[in-house]
């Protein structure tokens, strides 16, 4: 069931880069409305994902209700579904979510059996409080850490499987336990590699970069997760938002949107919707990208498509503009193919001709 889902990683939108714990029922519609109004849902954003803080409590049978925010989450998947898109939603093996709200522990099969009958089709599953119990219970054996870890991690999805509800199944957890060894395995379609990814250019950086290295954990139906985007919420500058645009894309990672969709840009948009960067991403081989040449602050990765072509992306984290003089070697394998400058749409080749990049900048290239 589980390979049925997330063929290619998956895309859409997520509450928490945004909103927060402000998150209403209200935002998710005009979330919902948004993607379909700027042909986003057409371009493959599908999901719409409510992350921590929708939850209400428990009645005398157990039974997890929303809280206010949340009026009627029947409702709401059913207002979704009727958009032709797909809700997410958000929960913690531990005893509360990372805001403090109710978690799932020892309610796993009565809260996947909710979501089943609610119409969720995604659900984000965050270590939180968890990580509390783990301590308490392995304290420094890491082996028996790790073995709690994933222990509740397939228990939820085995929770899932037997509501016969396909949903995609998102694991929030990283840090000491190598998550991505094991998360295939025990039914993650895609796992958390880093911690939070905030708005601005340092942390985007330093977490996607930092995926280079577990390109060989990731596949269809299983993605490493270097975080949500940021694109539009208004730290970073364009080319910046571009770079991690490109990053995410070369990296096959999930495109969930984690701006005010109702409130876009069209510098956004053009970003968020950019044909050829999706298709670098959501291509059916679904390659993982990987680092093939580094010097300083200047990177170039490479990405394997289907049908045999590749994707290209040089990048400059650098402060000033720079040349790829030193990298001809490594480009010129590359000199027989034909490049679309994917952020200029212009033809491109590698013909020994001296690149420069401006700061903060990436040429992303696709062959066709
Ligand atoms: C953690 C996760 C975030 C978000 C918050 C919600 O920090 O990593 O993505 O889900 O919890 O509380």
């Amino acid at each position: 069931q589980q390979a049925s889902v997330a063929a290619t990683s998956p895309m859409g939108w997520n509450s928490w880069n945004h909103f927060a714990e402000r998150v209403t029922d209200a935002d998710v519609r005009a979330a919902a409305d948004a993607l379909v109004a700027s042909g986003m849902r057409d371009a493959g954003y599908i999901y719409v994902n409510i992350d921590d803080t929708w939850e209400g409590k428990r009645d005398a049978d157990g039974v997890i209700h929303t809280n206010e925010k949340f009026p009627d989450m029947k409702a709401l998947a059913d207002y979704v579904h009727s958009k032709g898109l797909k809700l997410g939603i958000y929960s913690s093996p531990g005893p509360k979510t990372c805001a403090g709200y109710e978690g799932s522990l020892g309610h796993e099969a009565q809260d996947a059996k909710t979501y089943a009958e609610w119409g969720i089709d995604y659900l984000k599953y965050d270590q939180c409080s968890f990580g509390d119990v783990i301590k308490q219970e392995a304290g420094d054996d890491l082996s028996k850490a790790a073995a709690m870890q994933r222990e509740a991690y397939e228990k939820m999805h085995k929770a899932i499987q037997s509501t016969g509800r396909p949903m995609v199944y998102s694991y929030c957890q990283y840090g000491l336990y190598a998550v991505w060894k094991w998360a295939p395995e025990a039914g993650g379609n895609l796992w958390r590699t880093t911690g939070d990814i905030s708005d601005n250019w340092d942390r985007m950086t330093l977490i996607g970069f930092s995926q280079a290295g577990l390109e060989k954990y990731a596949g269809p139906g299983h993605w490493n997760d270097p975080d949500m985007l940021e694109v539009g919420n208004g730290g970073m500058k364009k080319s910046e938002y571009e770079v991690h645009m490109s990053l995410w894309a070369m990296l096959a990672a999930p495109l969930l949107a984690g701006n005010d969709l109702s409130k876009m840009s069209d510098e956004t948009r053009e970003i968020l919707m950019n044909k050829d960067a999706i298709a670098i991403d959501q291509d059916k081989l679904g390659k993982q990208g990987s680092r093939i040449w580094a010097e300083g602050p200047l990177e170039i990765w490479s990405k394997d498509l289907s049908g045999g072509k590749h994707a290209i992306a040089l990048f400059n984290r650098g402060e000033s503009a720079l040349s790829f003089e030193s990298a001809q070697q490594t480009l010129s394998q590359f000199k027989a193919l034909r490049f679309r400058n994917v952020w200029t749409h212009a033809e491109a080749r590698f013909d020994g001709k001296n690149i420069t990049i401006p700061s903060h900048g990436v040429m992303l290239l696709k062959e066709y």
